[in-house]
């Protein structure tokens, strides 16, 4: 498996040939998009769509406690029919105001939920006014299904993976503590830095979704490091750093025999987790391991967890280290941005200041937090 960087979007396609199949019937219907619920952080994401004319909504977040009607909806079930977009919602959010400019006039929602829990929004837009009759709503439900489901299927085999891999992990001796807020946080971080960086690298949404799922297994390495060094209070020895190191070796290796039992070697994603895995600890200016690999050699998933780890690890306080200031964080990751840190990645979260800050205060006292070293600063 080679150092390919699969920004590509597979359910993206597939959504596609759904919305050319429905437009048949409903040729009407210029959008299909489908946004995600994380109810850890409130946030509604878009995660697939096909348009006509170019996507008005990419790589769009917003908290859906800010989006009333939507939150009434998903509470009550059932759809949504505007028929008249531009008399009907306010076109004051940027959210509102993209449709707008498309020339959408009259909208179908319908809220998806997964045993019982809102997973998303699937939206129809049509550039006709009162568009969505009570046919066309019937059978724009079940494409809709047809959608979802393709979604949920392709979120569950990578969540699979991940399950697979974490339970291999608690097999062996992992312990809980490594499984903390830290994680959490650091997997919405890697999300949004993502996000910001989205249309400069050509990501897709569904790609920044799997980074996001996959992003709390990138030590699952440390299951083979001895308690003694991994919950060590104060500094690791050199020698104990470099047995601290193999972490990234071993969770290699985790990766590929679980990838090869379950027979998923295949998956696309497969990539994104292994690059994640292998690379967090390389260092654009070439000075990080396993292999020294500099700047764009090293996969893009990769240098955005760099940034979102560390910048966590660093406020966060751990039994070998105390807690950083937020200033002194920021300014240490400043100073390094294009030597240990990739620049756009940094500059990503730095612009991101708000969205970050709301993602910490989300799990505040949360979750436990983790108590390992982390092995990327031999100095602190
Ligand atoms: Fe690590
Ligand atoms: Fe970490």
């Amino acid at each position: 498996m080679g150092f390919l960087t699969s920004t590509g979007s597979r359910i993206g396609q597939q959504i596609e040939a759904l919305h050319g199949a429905l437009r048949e019937e409903h040729p009407g219907v210029a959008r299909m998009a489908i946004a995600l619920y994380d109810p850890e952080t409130d946030l509604l994401r878009t995660f697939a769509q096909s348009t006509l004319g170019g996507s008005p909504l990419v790589f769009y977040d917003a908290r859906l406690d800010d989006v009333t009607s939507l939150k009434d909806l998903a509470a009550r079930g059932g759809v949504r029919v505007l028929d008249d977009l531009a008399q009907q919602i306010w076109s004051g959010s940027v959210h509102s105001q993209r449709l707008l400019e498309k020339g959408y006039l009259s909208s179908l929602t319908v809220p998806f939920y997964e045993a019982g829990a809102l997973r998303g929004f699937l939206f129809y837009d049509a550039v006709e006014r009162n568009y969505f009759g009570p046919a066309a709503v019937r059978r724009l439900e079940v494409y809709g299904n047809l959608a979802t489901l393709l979604v949920l299927g392709s979120l569950a085999t990578a969540r699979v993976l991940r399950s697979a891999v974490r339970m291999a992990g608690h097999m062996g001796q992992i312990r809980d503590r490594e499984t903390g807020a830290h994680i959490s946080r650091v997997s919405r971080y890697a999300k949004a830095i993502a996000t910001g960086l989205a249309w400069e690298f050509g990501l897709t949404d569904e790609w920044i979704e799997f980074l996001g799922l996959f992003t709390p297994l990138h030590d699952i390495g440390k299951i083979g490091i001895p308690d003694h060094i991994l919950l060590k209070e104060g500094p690791l020895a050199p020698e104990e750093l470099e047995v601290m190191r193999t972490h990234v070796a071993k969770g290699v290796e985790l990766v590929d025999s679980l990838a090869r039992e379950f027979g998923v070697e295949q998956l696309p994603q497969l990539v994104i987790l292994r690059n994640i895995v292998h690379c967090h600890h390389e260092r654009v200016d070439g000075g990080g391991y396993p292999r020294g690999l500099y700047g764009g050699q090293i996969p893009l998933e990769a240098r955005i967890v760099t940034v979102a780890d560390v910048y966590d690890g660093l406020l966060s306080a751990r039994p070998y280290k105390p807690a950083w200031t937020e200033e002194r964080v920021l300014d240490f990751m400043r100073d390094r941005a294009g030597t240990h840190f990739d620049a756009a990645c940094v500059a990503s979260l730095l612009s991101q200041w708000e969205r970050i800050r709301e993602i910490r205060e989300c799990f505040e006292g949360k979750e436990p937090e983790d108590l390992t070293h982390e092995a990327y600063l031999p100095e602190l």
